[in-house]
């Protein structure tokens, strides 16, 4: 892969894990429209059902982070939480098919295994007692490891988890003191065997590169060890770095940041060493083993894109979110609850929902976003077979879109994608800027928009 190309694409640009992104969502959504939206969701795509949930606690905040958390509260302030996440499931529960099955669970934060594992049974408990679930369903969750015991592991799986993905960041103890960062608590290795042990269907691990004090030689040292410890799937995140909307970021700035040449070199790092291993690079910053279902699902192009990266299951149109935070992801609209988990125990006390921002989408916006998830996911898209799925014709679909083939001149004339009649092909290097050609396609997109991280 060529360094110049990558650094002529290093451009900001939205990561289209929603479309359109969350910067469209507006406020005053009121728990009265979510549970029309729910209902609208009951016969509107109504595959399985999808979870989300939200722990917005950690107990040492890393400066780099980019997620929504905070540092951990009091026990009664996180069992008002808990109470309040629970209400809200039982909330949703009445107004949600009970025909509809559960096929997913994901725990994201912060740190869900920031809290007692207990509260986490007794989430888990509560949606087994609501729903009815498939036989086997994904159950996952976002680990610290600098907070996870073996102990941990064998409870988790006790309550059904059947993958983890751990936070590594970084193996390099100095480095994370860098960044302030609570080191793993025991050997990544030995807690990967541990999940193993479990019959844990798929471990993840996540690396950033471009952190203070990291180097290409240095990113190469954690290539070398993930490959070691041979996780299923690995993340590795370019840190993404936005000091005007987290301000805590600022301080890394001092620190010494690497050069965006640094870190086009750890991510060469990354790739080659990692396919050279055998793993299948997914989009920008995903790889997985070739037998791996992500990796079938890339081969077979049945891979979909939600808030949670790239995944396996078609989540589109029935992700349902609970907990501060937290982003319903509706075929028809976006839901968000209200940022903070003081405002979020507030409002379910009152209405037992606590909405805050949200976007419906158009007919337009569901033709762009089916246009943008077979670039991103599937690196393929055709007009025609996307103009049959919503009754129009290709012409129509170029219309909605405004595409023109200049718009992806300059990348056609790398060679990193290709337009043969109605059908666009993203070549495999064009994977790695599969964001910019994304973009081409994106009506609401203004090239001014300088409010997203860069691509690497
Ligand atoms: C919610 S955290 C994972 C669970 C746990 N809190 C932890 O840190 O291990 C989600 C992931 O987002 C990534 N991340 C956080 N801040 C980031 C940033 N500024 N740029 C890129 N990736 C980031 C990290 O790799 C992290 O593992
Ligand atoms: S532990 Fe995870 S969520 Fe918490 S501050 Fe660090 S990166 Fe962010």
């Amino acid at each position: 892969m060529n360094l110049e190309i990558f650094k002529k694409y290093n451009r900001p640009g939205p990561r289209y894990t929603s479309y359109p992104p969350a910067t469209f969502f507006q406020g005053g959504f009121t728990p009265a429209q979510y549970i029309e939206q729910i209902g609208i969701s009951n016969y509107d795509k109504p595959q399985n059902i999808s979870f989300y949930v939200h722990i917005p606690f950690c107990n040492r905040l890393c400066h780099f982070c980019g997620c929504t958390t905070g540092i951990s509260q009091k026990e009664e302030v996180i069992r008002a939480y808990i109470d309040a996440i629970i209400k809200e499931i039982k909330t949703v529960a009445k107004y949600l098919d009970p025909n509809r099955k559960v096929s997913q669970i994901h725990w994201g934060g912060g740190t869900p295994n920031a809290i007692n594992m207990s509260y986490l049974e007794e989430i888990m408990q509560v949606f087994h007692d609501n729903f009815n679930f498939v036989e086997k369903p994904e159950i996952a969750a976002e680990c610290h490891p600098g907070e996870l015991d073996f102990e941990d592991i064998d409870r988790m799986a006790a309550a059904g988890f059947n993958r983890i993905s751990l936070g590594v960041q970084d193996f390099d103890p100095a480095i994370l003191k860098l960044v302030n960062r609570i080191p793993s608590k025991r050997p990544v290795e030995d807690l990967v065997a541990r999940m193993k042990a479990n019959g844990f269907n798929g471990v993840n691990l996540d690396l950033i590169y471009g952190l203070p004090g990291q180097t290409r030689e240095s990113f190469a040292e954690n290539i070398r060890k993930v490959i070691e410890v041979s996780p299923d799937r690995l993340a590795t995140f370019s840190y993404a770095h936005v000091p005007w909307v987290k301000s805590a970021q600022k301080i890394l700035e001092k620190r010494g940041l690497p050069t965006p040449d640094e870190k086009l070199e750890m991510f060469l790092e990354g790739l080659n060493g990692l396919t050279s291993a055998g793993y299948v690079a997914i989009g920008m910053d995903h790889y997985a083993k070739a037998d791996d279902d992500l990796s079938l699902a890339l081969k077979n192009k049945t891979l979909h894109r939600n808030f949670q990266g790239y995944v396996t299951r078609e989540t589109t149109g029935q992700v349902y979110g609970f907990g501060s935070s937290s982003i319903t992801q509706l075929w028809g609209a976006y839901i968000q609850n209200v940022k903070t988990f003081k405002e979020y125990i507030e409002e379910i006390s009152k209405n037992g929902l606590a909405t805050d921002k949200a976007y419906v989408m158009t007919p337009e916006n569901l033709v762009v976003r089916e246009v943008i998830t077979e670039i991103m996911c599937n690196g393929r898209m055709d007009f025609d077979e996307v103009g049959a799925q919503f009754g129009k014709d290709a012409e129509e679909i170029k219309r909605i879109t405004q595409f023109t083939p200049e718009k992806l001149q300059e990348l056609i004339d790398d060679q990193l994608v290709s337009i043969e009649g109605n059908t666009v092909n993203v070549h495999k290097e064009g994977f790695f800027v599969v964001r910019n050609i994304a973009m081409a396609f994106d009506p609401l997109l203004k090239t001014s928009d300088a409010m997203y991280s860069k691509t690497i």
